[in-house]
């Protein structure tokens, strides 16, 4: 791999068991007491299995569990933004020093995890990360599901037997779920030494096509990086958004500089902190350049529109390594005739289109496509079709 970007911590991660070893698993997991995922954590075995979460080889101990919510560090020293925990109720904590099976919501086996700690939840602690300066109104989703987790956390290593737990289920795109190793490979057959990526949870608008060609001129190659794992009741699925996101690249990139592959994290709208797990991960995948937007991440009016841009500022880029490419707010200009942003054009009292989700949800809703300013008639005619039978 030599030339890529290495991965965080300088260790590509590799959880997954093959042949023997995952027969072995298997039949050991059948004496083994059972821990029921949820879907969160099930994404997370997932992400930790095929190192996408590099260097985590399992759910955290106490030790990240308490530097990574003060000060933003992995006891090792790597920076780490937010919690990645394994929480039950402890009436069903197993011993520290077990070993307990892990089982998808959809009750696949999916790993096997050596339990070295078992420690209080802090869900306090873990649910003011989300709130930026803004108070706990119990509204907050990402706030809301830690405080709704088990009190009780068990840290230790996992070896996953069953990656992908729903291969037959509609969010499963198993031809575009490459891991960060085959992400890897493919930048290197096609000679990519520079590649951006873009991390979404939304159908790619016309605002996001902008950055996407903005990053393209200034790398060799982009990674068009969908998050398909758990989002909150009221965001697109995944399976809508990927048929948008297929037809947008078939129809206005080119193949020569565009890659589309899923990225199977549970989203946790944590604004700049997640932000900074985004830019992690993807540098797992072997990306060097990584999309920050406005308001990346967030929800509702929980942080400033560029807070998650300025917390790279603080933080040591001889360890992120992966370069952030921060993008101001951008829409259609009709003077300009084109995508602008407060860095390249005059702001003129309704010169720029701009429509609130909202609205857009509703013209869709009513068979209506947004302007072609503000999304692609292709990916409008997709969402249309899901919006009046949904
Ligand atoms: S996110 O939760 O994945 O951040 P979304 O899919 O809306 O949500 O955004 C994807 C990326 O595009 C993020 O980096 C976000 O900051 C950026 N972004 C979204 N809309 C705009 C916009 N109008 N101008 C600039 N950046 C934007």
């Amino acid at each position: 791999m030599a030339g890529l970007i290495e991965p965080h911590g300088g260790k590509l991660v590799n959880r997954i068991a093959t042949g023997n070893a995952r027969d072995a698993l298997i039949k050991e997991a059948e004496s083994l007491p059972r821990i029921d995922l949820s879907t969160k954590q099930s994404c997370d075995v997932e992400m930790i299995g095929i190192g996408a979460f590099s260097p985590l080889i399992g759910f955290m101990g106490k030790a990240d569990f308490d530097g990574v919510v003060s000060g933003m560090k992995l006891a090792d020293g790597n920076i780490w933004p937010l919690p990645i925990t394994l929480s039950v109720d402890k009436a069903n904590a197993p011993a520290a020093s077990s070993r307990v099976a892990l089982f998808a919501p959809n009750g696949t086996l999916q790993a096997v995890m050596t339990v070295n700690e078992v420690y209080p939840h802090d869900r306090d602690a873990e649910a003011k990360i989300f709130f930026g300066g803004a108070e706990d109104d119990g509204k907050h989703p990402g706030a809301e599901a830690v405080k709704a987790e088990g009190d009780t956390c068990l840290g230790g290593p996992i070896e996953v037997v069953n990656v992908c737990v729903d291969p037959e289920g509609p969010e499963a795109f198993l031809d575009f779920r490459l891991t960060p190793s085959q992400t890897r490979a493919e930048f290197e057959k096609r000679g990519w030494k520079t590649v951006s990526a873009f991390q979404t949870r939304n159908p790619i608008h016309r605002a996001h096509e902008y950055l996407c060609k903005c990053a393209q001129e200034i790398t060799d190659g982009l990674l068009i990086h969908p998050l398909v794992g758990e989002t909150k009741p009221g965001d697109i699925p995944a399976d809508v958004r990927m048929n948008c996101y297929q037809k947008l690249i078939t129809e206005y990139f080119v193949p020569a500089t565009t890659m589309l592959s899923v990225m199977p994290a549970a989203m946790r709208y944590a604004g700049p902190r997640e932000a900074i797990l985004h830019s992690l991960i993807r540098k797992n995948y072997g990306v060097t350049h990584f999309i920050v937007g406005r308001d990346h991440a967030g929800v509702g009016s929980y942080y400033g529109t560029y807070d998650a841009q300025d917390i790279f500022n603080e933080l040591d880029h001889d360890n992120l390594k992966i370069r952030p490419l921060k993008f101001e707010h951008a829409a259609f200009s009709k003077k300009a005739q084109g995508m602008v942003s407060g860095k390249t054009f005059p702001k003129i009292e309704g010169d720029q289109i701009f429509l609130s989700g909202t609205k857009v949800r509703e013209m869709l809703g009513r068979g209506e496509r947004p302007p072609g300013e503000f999304t692609r008639p292709e990916v409008a005619d997709i969402l249309i079709e899901w919006a009046t039978n949904a």
